[in-house]
Formats: structure tokens, sequence, C-alpha cells
């Protein structure tokens, strides 16, 4: 039988290139090899969206790209998370077997509380969340970017803590992570994020990416000097496309002879080669909305399917239901 895999991306702003080459074109890559199951994380949007109509528009955005980066509804189950509320319910009875002091130990909490923000019950709670959406459709394996790989040890914690208590039922997901990738830079050097203002948008205009690359911030060497591929984040960007290139313009780096700006002008030149024919795609696809919509209810109902026939072995094992 064909191995299950999941994987999801929150709906919170612009989809950039690290989100593109960190997870987004593995979901792309992989359609043909496994039973697919791809969806839009609306319910963990919410932690950090607190605006309806946003919300709303930033979902069928995202729901666009999927299909715009070669996301094909035939062979992937495509939906929109909160189209399965049967999630949440498991999300609330893997809480009952979390610590707080175990999810105290979760990256993305100990950051909020290490910047002061005030952390919502939600956004401490994210990782259990997570642990229900990919344990509730049987996932084997979890493609993400480097940054959400604590996150699938969390997934794989609870199914075995649930197992232990209540009998085994869940498997042990295990990640897919392109160690060659590492976390893409954003045009302010820390990571790229939808939530920093710092992307390169995998859809956006020539004048939109002449912009962003020009922003990245450089060291002051000049062009004669010897620089190290390793320490420029406009190198960082041009490894996300390997080849002879990449390698002759590591040399040139490395020789002295080239200077940041035409660095910076071979990659734009680079980008907007890539983006250029899905953002095309794009267009054409979000001139029929209700195609759209129609796609997402219909991988849905696929989708709810396979989270009930799990929620009701769940129910009986936890005993909630009565015979
Ligand atoms: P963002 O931080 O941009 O909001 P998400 O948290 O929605 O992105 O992540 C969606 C997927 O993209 C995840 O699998 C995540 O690991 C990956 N990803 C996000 N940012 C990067 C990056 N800068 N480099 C590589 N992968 C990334
Ligand atoms: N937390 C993930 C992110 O920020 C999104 C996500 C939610 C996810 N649920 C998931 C990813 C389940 C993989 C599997 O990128």
């Amino acid at each position: 039988m064909q191995k299950t895999l999941l994987s999801g991306v929150k709906p919170t702003g612009t989809v950039h290139i690290g989100n593109y080459f960190g997870a987004m074109r593995q979901f792309v890559d992989h359609q043909d090899d496994y039973r697919q199951f791809i969806f839009l994380a609306n319910y963990h949007a919410l932690t950090s969206v607190s605006d309806g109509a946003l919300l709303r528009k930033l979902s069928l955005d995202l729901a666009i790209d999927y299909l715009a980066i070669g996301i094909d509804p035939k062979k992937t189950t495509l939906f929109l998370q909160s189209d399965v509320p049967e999630v949440t319910e498991l999300a609330w009875i893997f809480n009952t077997i979390t610590t707080v002091p175990y999810l105290s130990r979760a990256h993305a909490y100990k950051d909020a509380e290490a910047k002061n923000k005030e952390v919502s019950v939600g956004l401490f709670d994210y990782p259990i969340l997570m642990a229900a959406d990919i344990l509730i459709y049987g996932a084997d394996v979890v493609p993400v970017g480097l940054d959400q790989k604590q996150h699938i040890e969390i997934a794989r914690d609870t199914a075995q803590k649930f197992n232990r208590v209540f009998g085994e039922t869940f498997k042990i997901p295990e990640p897919i992570i392109l160690e060659e990738v590492k976390t893409v830079p954003g045009t302010d050097g820390r990571k790229m994020s939808k939530s920093y203002n710092n992307v390169i948008g995998l859809f956006a205009s020539d004048e939109e990416i002449k912009k962003a690359v020009m922003s990245i911030p450089t060291d002051s060497k000049g062009i004669e000097e010897s620089k190290n591929p390793s320490d420029c984040k406009v190198f960082a960007i041009h490894e996300l496309f390997p080849g002879k290139d990449t390698e002759a313009l590591r040399a040139r780096y490395i020789a002295g002879g080239i200077g940041y700006k035409e660095s910076k002008d071979l990659l734009i030149e680079k980008i907007i080669a890539f983006v250029s024919p899905m953002r095309a795609l794009r267009e054409e696809i979000a001139g029929d909305t209700e195609a759209v919509l129609k796609i997402l209810k219909e991988g849905a109902q696929v989708a709810r399917r396979e989270a009930q026939k799990t929620m009701s072995a769940v129910r009986e094992k936890v005993g909630l239901t009565l015979k």
C-alpha cells in the first residue's frame, strides 16, 4: 500500500521562496509516490491573524498558490484544515495527556516568551494541534522546512504517549527535511518568513523581485576582494538554484573580482526566470475562484472521512463512547 504524506502551510501572508524551496516543492515532487494530503493550516493561522476578512483572503490566495506550483487535485487531497473539525477534538484529547513543562520546551513558545510577548493559549498549544493534523490522517512522512523539526518530534512523542496509555493506535511519523536547503534567509538577513516583511514572494512581480534582492544586506568588501560565499546572504539564495552557474559564482566569490551588485543582478535574473511561468499560471487559476473552492470542498470530503475513521477508534479507546 502507498505510504501517506501530509503537510500544511499557514495562510498568514505572502508565500515566499523560502516556503517553496524549504517545503512546498516537495509536495509537488512527491505527489506520484504517496497518498498525499496537503492542507491550509487556517486554525493555526488564527494564532496570528485576528481579522476574518483577511484570513479568508489569505486562505483563498494560498489555495491558488498551491495549485499554481503544481499541486494536482487528482493526485493530492487539498483541503482547508477547518473543514475537518475533528482535528480540534483530537487536539483536545492530546492536551489531556500532555504536560505544561513538556510544551514549555517548544522553541516557538520559548522565543515568544523571551521577547516578552503575551503568549495565547492557542500559540502555546500550537504543536499539539499540529500533532493532531499529522496523526489523524495516519501520516507516514511529513515534508517540512528545518524550522518545523521540533514540531514533528512533538507529534512523534504524542503518538507514542497515546499508544502507551491507550494501546497501539497511531503511526509514528517521519519528517522529510531537505538538509541542503537549510533555512532561507530573508531580505533583512533573518529567516525569510511571512510574518517578518522580509520575503521574496514566490509570485512577485519583476519590480518586487528587484527591490527585494537589492535590499539584502551585504558587507562592505570591494569588488576585487576575496569573499566567503558562506557568509553572504545573496549567495545563500543563489544556492537554491544549484548547478554549474552557481559553482562558477562560488569560485568567483573566493577568487575576488565580483561585487555584490553583480551577484544581485545575476540573482534577480535567476529568480525572474524561475518565477515567471508559475506567476502566469497563477493568474489563470485566480480567474476562476469557484473552481478553486470546489477543489477544496472535494478535498475536505476525502480528508474528513479519513479523520472520522481515526476518531471513532480514538473515542472508543479513551472511553467517550458508551458501548
Ligand atoms: P512562514 O514562517 O513564512 O510563515 P510557515 O511557518 O507557514 O512559514 O511555513 C511553511 C513551510 O515553509 C514550513 O514547512 C516551513 O518549515 C517552511 N519554511 C518557512 N520559512 C522557511 C525558510 N525561510 N526557509 C526554509 N523553509 C521555510
Ligand atoms: N506549523 C506549520 C508551519 O508553520 C504548519 C502546519 C500546521 C503543519 N500543521 C501541520 C505542517 C502539519 C506539517 C504538518 O509551517
